[in-house]
């Protein structure tokens, strides 16, 4: 059995994606396809020069969100 795409969301920086995934845009259209190797970072700050992908650009934008469980 494969092991499942594993999904980090990091403080003040992007969403990390490892694991065997393929991007797609709205239309269906293939953007971009890893390998269970390979890690991919998504943009949540707004940013990037690279969207959907992340390039760093939170470092110098002062992003600030912390990710943390809900209380129950
Ligand atoms: S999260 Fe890295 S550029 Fe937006």
């Amino acid at each position: 059995m494969p092991e499942p795409v594993k999904v980090t969301v990091f403080d003040d920086g992007p969403i990390e994606i490892q694991g065997p995934v393929t991007v797609y845009n709205e239309f269906g259209k293939v953007i971009a396809t890893y390998d269970e190797e390979e890690t991919l970072y998504l943009c949540r700050c707004g940013h990037s020069n690279d969207k959907p992908f992340c390039d760093g650009s939170h470092d110098d934008t002062g992003f600030c969100h912390k990710v943390r469980p809900k209380e129950e």
